[in-house]
């Protein structure tokens, strides 16, 4: 247990970073740097307010859904037509000609990581007016399943089961090391200039770099050729990548619509067999029997992406790996590899891979998320030990470091955006799991 009375500040002030960063009905992940709606920012953020507002963690998620195309998908990004100064802003993504896109709200052409049926639920868990909490369930359930059937019926690349992700941007973890291979094969043919404006607010050696922003465009420009079309995405896009992390939290989301569908009382043999389907492809196809760990595979060239990266343990957070091969993995995180001696929790990036980068973004920051998911599956696993350490580093750090984006796990300093919308949300969630 971390002492109460040192909980009790940082509580306040998360709380009063999401009221800062509340535009109304939805939450802006941060002041400057994220003016706009995202995908996974809002769920992540919608599990936090439902600790001491559930109506407005509710307005979150239905604010997500307004924004939801014919086909099913939530975008990425859902524009507020109040902020301007974002790159790539609604008329880069033009989605006008889109068949598929919602008339009258500006959004994205692509999506992220699905995590709406995993906040629904623990917005149902939080609320206390029980009533109030299933009514929500119905009244998101036909929206939430059309969202995940986007996966099932859209990114379906191969018949693997697997859902693939057609931009780095959609695998949340942006500029992993994992994409390279596929992306330093992508040569953008002519392009419309644009100016990047992240770099203008924080420093470029914390964001990604130049190659990776042209080939990040570049896509763009072509999907917007196709007219978001996925069946030409899939056929043509040189990046098509099925993401150990993406298809991982797939698998928790399904798992909290088996939650939502009992509760319900809904037939869910579907989804039941859908989830055993995805578990098995997780753990043969993204699995690399030479190096017991998980990898990402690039469909476009057929092979796995050997790159020691958060996804080699990643499968811990859905409870995928068990017996030896969990042991072997679970050796792999408490190793100075991804979670160092002096404390801070889990890095994105091995550290003694040659590609670890203590600053830049996903190439090695620690992230509050990614600690949360695992403090889940410990909780879950009834792993105490593993689950209060990790709490602690992750509690600690913010509460000497402030509400950042990321943090240097070499040295604690908050990295990125202040002020960050789901880092305040999550340690509201981690201080409330902290009293149970
Ligand atoms: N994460 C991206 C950004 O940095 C957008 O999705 O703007």
């Amino acid at each position: 247990m971390i002492e109460q009375s040192k909980l009790v500040g940082l509580r306040d002030r998360a709380i009063a970073v999401l009221r800062d960063n509340d535009i109304g009905y939805f939450t802006k992940p941060a002041p400057q740097l994220y003016p706009h709606q995202w995908n996974w920012d809002s769920a992540l953020i919608a599990i936090g307010l439902s600790h001491f507002d559930p109506v407005r963690a509710q307005s979150e998620i239905n604010a997500l859904l307004a924004g939801q195309w014919k086909n099913g998908m939530i975008p990425h990004i859902i524009f507020n037509p109040e902020a301007k100064s974002y790159f790539p802003g609604p008329d880069f993504w033009d989605i006008e000609d889109a068949m598929e896109a919602p008339k009258g709200i500006e959004t994205s052409g692509i999506t992220q990581p699905t995590l709406l049926a995993l906040a629904a639920y623990n917005i149902y868990c939080n609320i206390r007016d029980k009533t109030a909490g299933l009514d929500f369930l119905e009244s998101t359930f036909d929206a939430i399943s059309a969202c995940q059937l986007f996966f099932k019926r859209h990114r379906n690349f191969d018949d693997s089961g697997l859902a693939c992700i057609i931009h780095p941007w959609e695998s949340g973890l942006d500029n992993s090391p994992a994409w390279d291979p596929v992306l330093e094969k992508i040569k953008p043919k002519s392009m419309t200039k644009f100016q990047r404006t992240d770099t203008g607010i924080i420093p470029s050696t914390q964001r990604p770099d130049e190659m990776e922003y042209s080939r990040y465009a570049y896509l763009v420009e072509l999907y917007k050729k196709w007219k978001y079309s996925q069946k030409k995405i899939l056929h043509n896009s040189p990046f098509i990548v099925e993401s150990v992390v993406f298809n991982t939290l797939l698998l928790l989301d399904l798992k909290a619509m088996l939650s939502i569908g009992k509760l319900l009382k809904r037939d869910m043999a579907d989804t039941i067999a859908w989830a055993s389907g995805l578990e098995s492809a997780i753990n043969t196809k993204l699995f690399d029997p030479n190096s017991g760990c998980y990898c990402d595979y690039d469909c476009r060239n057929g092979r796995l992406i050997s790159r020691s990266t958060i996804s080699e343990i990643f499968p811990i957070c859905a409870g995928i790996p068990s017996g030896r091969r969990r042991d072997h993995l679970i050796a792999l995180l408490k190793s100075d590899s991804f979670w160092p001696e002096h404390g801070f929790g889990l890095t994105t990036v091995n550290r003694h891979s040659g590609l670890f980068d203590s600053q830049k973004y996903w190439r090695g920051p620690v992230w509050i998320n990614i600690n949360w998911f695992f403090i889940n599956n410990f909780i879950n696993s009834g792993d105490t030990t593993l689950a209060l350490r990790l709490m602690e580093n992750t509690i600690q750090l913010v509460s000497q470091n402030g509400f950042f984006e990321y943090y240097s796990p070499e040295t604690g300093e908050g990295l990125g955006a202040s002020d960050f919308s789901w880092t305040a949300a999550l340690i509201i969630d981690m201080i409330e799991m902290n009293e149970r």
